[in-house]
């Protein structure tokens, strides 16, 4: 590694040589915001994937579902997103390229939240500090900064008429399918549905390799709670310590970070919702089991202006890379906001039926109009005129105390006699009512994990003398769990003896890289260089010994080795592969044949 080279840099130079992941379409000269996996980079990510599928849809008991990415644009004016979702754009008048304002004002000045500053304050600040193009050097003092709309537009079907969008977020998926996956939860609440997939942004400037691309991954959990009944079960993780950066020591000019539990957190109420302290809390201990170094990541409050359009209160979930801090999951509080639009903008239920614990008796307005008069009087609309009188009768029983009463239908005003309305208010028996459910939702950013692992695993020191550098991966998501070698490459029985130990490890789950080219040390060192945990090796001395036929197994960060039965190794990588025991158990139960690095 070059001296000069920052951890971003030697992140990208390793990922796109060891296969981690690559600009996409290079044949093409690529496209900006696109990035491919290559073998290792998928390997992680998929991994990933699991183990959050395994916390946070499996252990919690929720249902994952699959919607599609692009939807039609009317759940898109209902969720907010066509007017709401936007970045500004200010566009560099030499050389035409566009820039984020915001980032460029935090990038040249200490303000940190410049995303949540109204335009006209941006365009004085660029010309305050005199900003110029990154690309270029020309001033951007003077240039417009406008709104930019995120999302992808798109066509459904030929023609213009349907236009759809790429989804921004895959919660959309979730909310939009709400009146089905109810049914799945038998009506009743708290539930949580979870997806895994694709969103698009057609973000202004993407940078920092995957950190902010235009395709990416989410992780989502939406969380379906009654606000007035339902309370997450804090036990399980009351004792979990966690680093918080809330808004008000954001904004102290001495202001700390405030090391607690969840459950001193929620106490005090730090953290306001016991939802999102409860997630916090099982996303803390997700992110350590995954391989998050925890002296490089918080949990930092949003501020105020820095919400988005739908969230009442929001916390991030940080690390640190290259100094900078890097948004990798979001929990927020979003209330009732996006069921009660899509119910107000669709025809279907987004409610649920709260039964009453006992009965109650409630006066209920109701209207039943005489059809023999407003069919001859309204014709076809006589119908939508009967309906938006009930309405009414609801939502404003004050407006049936005058002689006439008035509603609008089709867009025109409908006058009826409050006699031919005939309205009442009834006593009547109900078991329950219709509520929203309200939302909280754990957002987890599937790439920028791969990318803060892969940085956070990152170590160099020196084995035999040479400087060696090795990826610390948890072998929960590694991309290879076991490398097997020979020894050497030319005695078939040491070769037949590694491809059965390749075969057998394989059928038991393991994923493995046979490799026998090279020397042993630089099949060591290929291995450590892509994070793979243990390395096996068949070698004559397993096979020639007194006792059972043996191998030896190495560890990737000590580069230690024990000599353990061929018959005994599946069962002992699986112990240490979950976590079962550890390697210096088995250290202390087999015999110890290389000491390890720096020894
Ligand atoms: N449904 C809520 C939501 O989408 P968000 O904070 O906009 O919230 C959630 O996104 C997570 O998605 C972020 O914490 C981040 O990890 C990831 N993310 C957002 N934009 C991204 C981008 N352009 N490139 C890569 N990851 C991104």
């Amino acid at each position: 590694m070059s001296e000069e080279q920052t951890e971003g840099e030697r992140l990208a130079e390793l990922a796109k040589r060891r296969g981690y992941f690559f600009g996409a379409s290079g044949a093409y000269g690529g496209a900006a915001g696109f990035y491919t996996f290559g073998p290792q980079g998928a390997a992680l990510k998929s991994n990933v994937e699991d183990a959050w599928r395994d916390r946070f849809t499996v252990q919690e008991g929720n249902f994952e579902i699959e919607a599609p990415t692009i939807m039609p644009e009317p759940v898109f004016e209902a969720s907010g997103h066509l007017d709401g979702f936007d970045d500004m754009l200010v566009e560099c008048p030499e050389c035409g390229e566009s820039h984020r304002a915001d980032h460029l004002i935090e990038d040249e000045t200490d303000i940190e939240d410049a995303e949540s500053l109204p335009i006209a304050e941006v365009e004085a600040l660029i010309e305050e500090h005199d900003l110029q193009c990154p690309n270029c050097g020309a001033h951007l003092a003077g240039e417009p900064v406008e709104d930019f709309n995120l999302m992808f537009e798109t066509n459904i079907g030929p023609g213009s008429s349907t236009p759809g969008y790429l989804r921004p977020e895959t919660a959309q998926g979730i909310f939009v399918e709400f009146p089905r996956i109810k049914e799945y939860a038998r009506n009743s609440l708290p539930f949580g549905a979870t997806q895994i997939g694709r969103a698009y942004r057609n973000e202004i400037s993407p940078r920092k390799s995957i950190v902010r691309t235009r395709e990416f991954t989410q992780a989502e959990l939406e969380q379906f709670v009654d606000p007035e009944r339902d309370e997450p079960d804090l036990s399980s993780v009351e004792d979990v310590e966690v680093t918080l950066y809330p808004a008000t020591e954001q904004q102290a000019d001495d202001g700390e970070y405030v090391e607690t539990t969840v459950g001193k957190a929620v106490d005090e109420e730090i953290i306001g919702d016991p939802w999102i302290g409860y997630f916090v809390g099982i996303a803390q201990e997700w992110y350590e089991r995954v391989g998050v170094d925890m002296d490089r990541f918080r949990f930092r409050q949003h501020l105020a202006g820095e919400r988005a359009h739908y969230a009442a209160d929001c916390w991030d979930a940080e690390s640190e890379v290259d100094g900078d801090w890097i948004e990798i999951a979001g929990f927020a509080y979003r209330g009732d906001y996006d069921l009660s639009k899509h119910g107000e903008h669709s025809d279907d239920d987004f409610t649920i039926f709260r039964q009453f614990d006992e009965p109650k008796t409630v006066e209920r307005a109701v209207v039943e109009p005489d059809m023999s008069v407003l069919g001859p009087e309204f014709g076809g609309a006589a119908a939508d005129v009967q309906s938006a009188l009930e309405e009414l009768a609801e939502r404003d029983p004050s407006a049936f105390e005058d002689e006439e009463v008035s509603v609008t239908v089709g867009g025109e005003t409908k006058t009826v006699d409050a006699d031919v309305a005939n309205f009442r208010v009834e006593e009547q028996t109900v078991s329950g009512e219709h509520i929203t459910p309200h939302v909280i939702e754990p957002s987890f950013g599937v790439d920028r994990t791969v990318y803060t692992l892969l940085a956070h695993a990152y170590n160099e020191d020196e084995v035999d003398g040479e400087t060696r550098s090795y990826l610390s991966l948890s072998p929960t998501v590694a991309p290879t769990d076991v490398g097997v070698f020979p020894l050497v490459s030319n005695v078939e029985e040491l070769v037949d003896r590694a491809e059965a130990i390749v075969d057998d490890l394989r059928e038991s789950g393991f994923s493995v890289v046979y490799d026998d080219s090279g020397s042993i040390g630089r099949r060591y060192r290929r291995q450590d260089e892509v994070g793979t945990p243990f390395c096996v090796t068949v070698d004559r001395d397993g096979l020639e010994g007194e006792g059972p036929d043996s191998v030896t197994i190495r560890e990737r960060d000590t580069a230690r080795q024990i000599r353990v039965p061929i018959d005994d190794l599946v069962a002992e990588l699986r112990t240490v592969e979950s976590g079962e025991r550890t390697f210096d158990d088995l250290v202390e139960a087999y015999e110890l044949v290389a000491p390890g690095a720096d020894a």
